[in-house]
């Protein structure tokens, strides 16, 4: 058992392999990564086998920038008949595990197991179970059995505290009716995935104050108004009326990029399509200005090495703040609900 199976974003599994590459480095595990074109996975083989348990140990998963979901494990290939029995069999040299996930990965070959993975999701606990290998404990690991095809299986697990979130790394949310676009998962997702839900009555509370830029039609506004948030929306652009009649929102048809606030503000969000480092360069001002207490912001990728690019553009905002004397936690993620583009989340700390 000598590999760490990473899911990630189809067509973005050389950005995955370079920065778990790059982590692997850092903490002097030796190894190699590999994949292939729009698989949505990576494999990261380790030299040692006994260092695959330090690397998920030691690396914290919600720092990884593209891989969504990681597994320490093995491939294995299932006969068709009585494929539980022979899980069980491979199990045998696996530690008891605390939970269960059964996920496929984000492609069309992936989505059409899902009928699959739900059939056979139930038999499975009730054997695993009555052979004593799943007990419900937070504190063990996840057992979390990928499946390629019916057959081909990565049987795998992590730590239930340093992995996803949600099974595959993509969490259920609604789109809201009543919201003016679509984007408006990209921030709830963000929220979900950056603050802490025991955090969320301090952090996106009540009559917290927030500006939007490149607001329109409102998706953003939409959610920072349902937290009962007063809205700054910049945007030349028409904003969605019925989000205007809430009185929450005050509509500023100006250029996001010079547009300057006349109070702090709690929440600075901005998902205008730019360069990255014009971007960096203006919410870095925002931080170190103290216009705004937390950020999140999209960063639009360029075409190629586009794990380095994100490593410059936060080094260089974090150098940037190191140079004021200014503490800022800064935390990048591709959301599921992104697509050539990252998510960044900012906190300033002093
Ligand atoms: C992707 S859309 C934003 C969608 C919005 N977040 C939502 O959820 O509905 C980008 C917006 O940025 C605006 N925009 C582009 N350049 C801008 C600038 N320099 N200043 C302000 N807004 C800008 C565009 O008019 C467009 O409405």
């Amino acid at each position: 058992m000598n590999t760490l199976l990473l899911h990630c974003r189809a067509g973005f599994e050389n950005e995955a392999c370079a920065e778990i590459t790059d982590k692997a480095n850092m903490l002097d595990i030796i190894g190699y990564a590999k994949s292939k074109p729009n698989s949505a996975f990576v494999e990261f083989i380790c030299q040692e086998p006994h260092q695959i348990q330090q690397f998920i140990n030691k690396q914290p998963f919600n720092q990884l920038i593209f891989p969504r979901q990681w597994a320490a494990g093995q491939f294995v290939e299932l006969e068709e008949n009585d494929r539980i029995s022979q899980l069980l069999t491979i199990l045998k040299d696996y530690p008891p595990m605390g939970d269960l996930w059964l996920e496929m990965l984000d492609t069309n070959d992936g989505k059409s197991l899902s009928t699959f993975c739900r059939k056979f999701e139930k038999p499975l606990i009730t054997h695993l179970k009555k052979s004593g290998k799943l007990i419900d404990d937070p504190n063990k690991p996840r057992l979390l059995l990928t499946f390629l095809t019916g057959q081909k299986v990565f049987v795998g697990y992590a730590n239930q505290h340093n992995s996803a979130k949600w099974p595959m790394g993509i969490p259920r949310l609604k789109f809201p009716r009543e919201a003016p676009s679509r984007s408006t998962l990209k921030i709830e997702e963000a929220w979900h995935f950056f603050i802490p839900r025991q955090e969320w009555d301090t952090r996106l509370a009540l009559s917290m104050t927030a500006i939007d830029l490149g607001a329109a039609p409102g998706g953003w506004t939409w959610q920072l108004v349902k937290r009962h948030m007063y809205v700054t929306a910049i945007d030349n652009g028409p904003m969605q009326p019925e989000l205007m009649e809430t009185g929450q929102v005050k509509h500023i048809q100006a250029d996001g990029f010079t547009y300057k606030p006349n109070k702090a503000v709690n929440w600075m969000v901005c998902d205008i399509v730019e360069k990255p480092a014009r971007t960096a360069a203006m919410v870095q001002t925002w931080l170190a200005e103290g216009w705004c207490k937390e950020a999140i912001v999209n960063f639009k990728l360029p075409m190629k090495q586009r794990y380095l690019e994100v490593m410059k553009l936060t080094e260089r905002m974090q150098d940037h703040f190191i140079d004021h004397g200014i503490k800022v936690n800064i935390t990048c993620k591709q959301l599921y609900h992104d697509r050539e583009e990252i998510t960044c989340h900012l906190q300033r700390l002093n």
